[in-house]
């Protein structure tokens, strides 16, 4: 068999993270991607989205003969003639939660035309509903008569942390045949290393699995955030609460930060496809549910008070530090600063916004915000704002010392969405400095 050739029909976030880093492991990989502008710089190695390292390793594939580009499907196979056709397409949300099957159909489709001897396998790693692998795995045994095989194998990596967690994954899982997860096992060898665990499973596990876990990791974020509210009222500090929860090791340390809830393409969409699921198998879901609707409170946790303190809204203008869902990323999918800056809009004040770098992402969604302030720089953004809030926790912002926000911020109030400045100082200098949970 000749296994260290592969496709990965895709180049968005996990498609292309997959793909480049099968090939910096020494495979041959053939990407493919339809959108013809996109596909144009994949093939200068310029990755379209920004992602730490990600272009780097891109380039590096591509001068290798590792890691080829391609417009279809079909020209990638005619090529490449691979065993592994790694499905890593989108599945959009629909009006009513579930997510759209269309373009993982389509891959499956052109797949079941190759006509090879050998046995093949659909990867799933694009995030599909429960029950999805099962199905494409019947159509393909009657397809094909047992020559193609369909494995999940969700993928678990964080943006802007997206090759380390590739190429050193904590688990990972493949759920179908046993034959068929044994084979696409295989490829993994070599970054599972120091025994991280293989998990081989059944499909419909491995797919509700992948589910579990961003609702798991969701509530733990809802609920610091819950307890974060009841601090703020009752005079707490949460960045102790949070450390006496995390020093629990039944509890653990991880996602218990409180914020201003959690964006990305992720975690909003999956607890949305798991709350249809739950419907359409007639189990309730309101914790679910509750998650969801919570966390888009939480994004205005400030509103409230910003409408007390800063009365006129046509003579107040806030400055937003930060746009990205979250750090080291340029995508703005779901991120608090949508719902805070079209609130603060809404509300008649002037609103000026900076990112070091989702500010193109951003101004491209913005359009119906007429006349927002967009910024090259974060002294910029400070200037003239009477209250400004702390978004996203940029490495830049979390710098800001009381000394930097005395010398560029002439306005009262600090907003803290992330709890990372110095409140202490920043009130010693005289500044309103107010934190998720804090007094
Ligand atoms: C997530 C999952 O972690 C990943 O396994 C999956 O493959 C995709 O979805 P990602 O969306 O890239 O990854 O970001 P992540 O770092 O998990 O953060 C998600 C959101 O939660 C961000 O808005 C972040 O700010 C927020 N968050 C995270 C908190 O508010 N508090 C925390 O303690 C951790």
């Amino acid at each position: 068999m000749d296994s260290d050739r592969l496709i990965v029909v895709g180049a968005g976030y996990v498609g292309l993270v997959a793909g480049t880093c099968f090939a910096s492991a020494g495979y041959k990989v053939g990407v493919v991607e339809n959108n013809a502008q996109k596909l144009l710089s994949l093939k200068e190695g310029i990755c379209p989205f920004y992602e730490p390292s990600l272009s780097e390793l891109m380039k590096e594939g591509i001068n290798a003969g590792k890691l080829k580009f391609y417009a279809d499907q079909k020209s990638a196979i005619q090529e490449l003639n691979p065993n592994f056709i790694f499905c890593a397409v989108g599945t959009p949300e629909s009006p009513d939660g579930s997510a759209n099957l269309k373009y993982v159909e389509e891959a499956l489709k052109e797949s079941l035309s190759i006509e090879t001897k050998e046995d093949l396998y659909f990867v799933l790693k694009s995030t599909v509903p429960v029950g999805t692998g099962k199905k494409l795995q019947e159509i393909a045994q009657e397809k094909t008569n047992g020559k193609l095989w369909v494995v999940n194998n969700p993928e678990f990596l964080r943006e802007g942390t997206a090759v380390s967690d590739f190429i050193r994954p904590e688990r990972v899982v493949l759920g179908g045949a046993p034959e068929a997860v044994n084979a696409v096992a295989k490829l993994y060898e070599s970054f599972l290393l120091n025994n991280r665990p293989l998990i081989k499973t059944d499909s419909t596990s491995a797919e509700l699995g992948k589910l579990a876990a961003n609702l798991m990791l969701a509530s733990r974020i809802s609920l610091v955030n819950q307890v974060a509210r009841l601090s703020s009222a009752t005079g707490g500090n949460i960045r102790a609460i949070e450390r006496i929860l995390q020093t629990d090791s039944r509890i653990g340390s991880k996602y218990l930060y409180a914020g201003l809830g959690f964006g990305g393409s992720c975690f909003p969409k999956d607890i949305k496809n798991f709350i249809h699921l739950c419907g359409v198998h007639g189990v309730e879901s309101s914790i679910a549910q509750s998650i969801d609707t919570f966390n888009d409170e939480q994004k205005l946790f400030f509103m409230k008070d910003i409408q007390k303190e800063f009365p006129n809204p046509k003579e107040t203008t806030i400055s937003l530090l930060g746009l990205a869902f979250k750090p080291d990323t340029d995508d703005i999918r779901e991120s608090p600063a949508l719902s805070i800056a079209e609130y603060l809009y809404n509300a008649g004040y002037k609103v000026k916004v900076y990112d070091p770098k989702a500010m193109g992402n951003f101004k491209a969604w913005a359009k119906h915000l007429k006349d927002l302030s967009y910024c090259s720089n974060a002294s910029d953004c400070l200037k003239d704002a009477k209250a400004v809030i702390l978004v996203t926790e940029w490495q830049e912002f979390q710098r800001l010392s009381a000394d930097k926000f005395k010398s560029l911020f002439k306005g009262s109030h600090i907003y803290d969405g992330k709890n990372v400045l110095a409140g202490e100082e920043l009130k010693k200098a005289g500044f309103t400095y107010k934190g998720i949970g804090q007094s």
